[in-house]
């Protein structure tokens, strides 16, 4: 069993007791300003300045954005970073011209600018939203908040339910971000990983919990490149949902990885004894760190809760029979120690020293970067089959606009709903779905670094 420290715990173990606050809704058609700007926040211990951010409404996270299933989101985008922005609503299966992508489904929205975001939440769950614009940079200065979709009717019982966004920092020794956001060197390699972790901005994250009270912790990788690999002491639950989507059935929790983007919710309940730690806990190749802390006060129950049933499902269409499925392949290549000599950008060959150049050191099927041809076309409502073969030294996070897929197993069983898959090194993982929304998708690594440097590609859908 891997021993737990509390390495990030010097500071504000307790007292940290966040008052309860109930969830406020967005309510219907009420436009609210998302104000992208500058800001600082306390992520080091205190004895370190506070470092200078990007965030939404100035803060990291930014808001957490509430609203009920089937509900309309009205967001009014004001940029005043010194940079052009654009929010994309990840997992949020949308229409095509809210999806935020610059200079796919929108112009970026220039600094001192607006826009103006409208759509309808299908599903209930976990979602997030990030600028869609050197991301990047942006992602790694703090551009990122999470967006709770309720469920209606049937919302699973809990004492308590929080969002738990899970990100690593690269800080400098004086505790600010450090530059070089376009290092080939990360490009090439795992992206760019930080040295310093957080929960909701906070290296301490904390919160006092009774023991046998059930909490839904609902979890978000928001780092550019880090996959996290998390485990639990005191707490004991399930897998509910996974990338918004819930499960057929909760799934016994053991070790989660999470990969870039993707989201996990968690039904637990709080098994230590009073004056016992319950931690949410990050294993790395040294040991396992605490990265959130649930000290146990009280007793809320005399025992433990029975198991928790599924959460409804979310009106995502059935797949299609998959043997006469269209199909389609991508091929990953490129990176450190990947091989790749050349590959075609802006419709011309170039050799990988050229590419390197122009800060390209990836490809899919021997493109690097977005080709003017999408992967595939689709018929509205096809069922569509991708096998994605990769071919590199190096794993990575596949994210999907506008839809969420299976994955096909080998014994031709799918999996779960995902918008967001990883696949290692050597691997090749097939996903299936529905291509029932139209317009021009985007698909590509969510390791940022990776789909800056060439790992991306686009669907047409309809
Ligand atoms: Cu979360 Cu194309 O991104
Ligand atoms: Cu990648």
């Amino acid at each position: 069993m891997t021993r737990i420290t509390r390495r990030q715990f010097h500071t504000s173990m307790l007292g940290a007791a966040a008052a309860a606050t109930l969830p406020t809704f967005a309510g219907a058609n009420s436009a609210q300003v998302l104000r992208a700007r500058e800001g600082s926040a306390r992520l080091a211990p205190s004895e370190y300045p506070e470092t200078r951010i990007w965030g939404y409404g100035g803060s990291v996270p930014g808001p957490v954005l509430r609203a009920r299933q089937g509900e309309r989101m009205v967001q009014r985008l004001r940029n005043d970073l010194p940079q052009a922005s654009s929010v994309h609503w990840h997992g949020i299966r949308i229409k095509n011209e809210m999806d935020g992508v610059a200079g796919m489904t929108q112009s970026a929205v220039a600094p001192g600018e607006e826009f103006l975001y409208e759509f309808v939440l299908p599903d209930a769950g976990t979602y997030w939203y990030h600028p869609h614009n050197r991301t990047y940079e942006q992602m790694a200065r703090g551009l990122y908040g999470a967006l709770i979709v309720h469920e209606g009717l049937d919302a699973p019982e809990v004492d308590m339910d929080e969002v738990l966004l899970i990100d690593d920092w690269r800080l400098t020794d004086q505790a600010q971000i450090a530059e070089g956001f376009g290092d080939m060197h990360d490009w090439a390699h795992a992206g760019r990983i930080g040295n310093w972790i957080t929960v909701n901005g906070n290296s301490g994250w904390s919160r006092e919990v009774p023991q046998y009270s059930r909490m839904r912790l609902r979890l978000v990788n928001t780092a550019n490149a880090q996959i996290f690999a998390l485990e639990t002491r005191g707490l004991e639950g399930w897998i509910v949902a996974l990338d918004g989507m819930p499960l057929e059935a909760p799934q016994p929790l053991e070790r989660l990885t999470l990969a870039p983007a993707q989201r996990a919710d968690l039904i637990v309940d709080v098994m230590a004894d009073e004056g016992e730690g319950a931690f949410l806990a990050n294993i790395e190749r040294d040991g396992g760190f605490a990265i959130a802390a649930f000290p146990v006060v009280g007793v809320k129950r005399q025992a433990r809760l029975p198991a928790p049933g599924a959460l409804p499902p979310n009106p995502v269409p059935s797949l299609g029979p998959l043997e006469t499925a269209t199909r389609s392949k991508l091929q990953m290549e490129g990176g450190a120690m990947g091989g790749m000599r050349s590959a075609i950008m802006g419709g011309r060959t170039m050799d990988i020293r050229d590419m390197v150049a122009e800060g390209k050191v990836w490809a899919f099927n021997g493109i690097a970067d977005m080709g003017e041809n999408p992967l595939l076309e689709a018929a509205l409502g096809e069922t569509v089959r991708i096998a994605m073969i990769n071919d590199t030294a190096w794993p990575h996070g596949m994210h999907l606009h506008g839809h969420h897929f299976r994955q096909i197993r080998a014994d031709g069983t799918v999996g779960p709903l995902r918008d967001t898959t990883l696949i290692d090194r050597g691997e090749t993982v097939e996903i299936a779905f529905v291509a029932d929304n139209p317009g021009d998708w985007l698909l590509h690594c969510h390791m940022l670094e990776h789909s800056a440097g060439g790992m991306m590609t686009w669907l047409r859908v309809g």
